[in-house]
């Protein structure tokens, strides 16, 4: 089970040690695995403290050049190069908020998959869009851009918008459903299973029951991941059989 804890624009030095000190001795020999996806500028030490730890270290975005005159966007070949190894795109903060496309998103993830990233790609349906019966169309079109990726380095994260930040999660019916058709659709575009994890409003009280939901291959958490004692909580929650080495 791969669990990912999605910081957003919170946290600061001081927090990232503390949280280091309390997750990393409580993951050790564990058998999932974790990410942590910090702001950019806590990514150094992040990756500093997660040394030979349990915990990986991954970015919240990243842009599709090499390098080049882009001011404030930051490159997956820097990333790599610096030891994180993952970077989520299209997030549907980034997809609402700073305008990203699913072609952008598609060239983000090719651009960090080439560079030795692995990507957690986002997708998910708005509540307008559940309400009037397109959360499957929505899906077809997200994942439409996927067939060129290779899928090794790639895992899908179903966030459906409305569950995000809400305290609302979607119902396990809903999930399953989700799940299914992001898993006919990934073995369709690149001819291999690709994990799909869940995210959205996932806290300790409804991770065991998500998480053993079909289909589910994780959680991609936000705000229960800031606390490393409520993200600890939603690990151990985890079905360990199927766990990931
Ligand atoms: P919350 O867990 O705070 O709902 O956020 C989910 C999310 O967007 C993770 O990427």
């Amino acid at each position: 089970v791969l669990l990912a804890a999605n910081w957003k624009m919170y946290g600061s030095p001081s927090q990232l040690a503390a949280y280091c000190e309390e997750l990393l001795p409580k993951l050790e020999g564990g058998p999932h695995q974790v990410v942590l996806c910090p702001p950019f500028p806590l990514l150094p030490q992040a990756v500093m403290l997660c040394a030979g730890s349990e915990l990986a270290v991954g970015a919240q975005n990243c842009h599709w050049a090499r390098e080049g005159a882009f001011t404030g966007e930051v490159s997956p070949y820097l990333l790599a190069e610096m030891g994180v190894s993952w970077v989520i795109i299209a997030h549907s903060e980034r997809r609402k908020l700073f305008g990203e496309t699913d072609d952008t998103a598609l060239a983000r993830a090719k651009a960090a998959q080439e560079a030795g990233l692995s990507v957690i790609f986002c997708v998910g349906e708005t509540l307008a869009e559940r309400e009037g019966g397109e959360t499957l169309s929505v899906l077809q079109r997200q994942t439409a851009v996927l067939a060129g990726l290779d899928p090794q380095k790639l895992v899908i994260a179903y966030e459906p918008v409305w569950a995000i930040g809400t305290g609302h999660n979607a119902t396990p019916a809903q999930v399953a459903e989700a799940h299914a058709f992001i898993h006919e659709r990934l073995q369709e575009l690149t001819g291999q299973a690709v994990p799909v994890l869940y995210g959205g409003s996932v806290k300790p009280q409804n991770a065991g029951e998500l998480l053993a939901t079909p289909g589910v291959a994780g959680a991609l958490v936000g705000g229960a991941s800031l606390d490393a004692g409520s993200f600890f909580a939603i690990i151990q929650a985890a079905p360990v059989a199927g766990a990931k080495g």
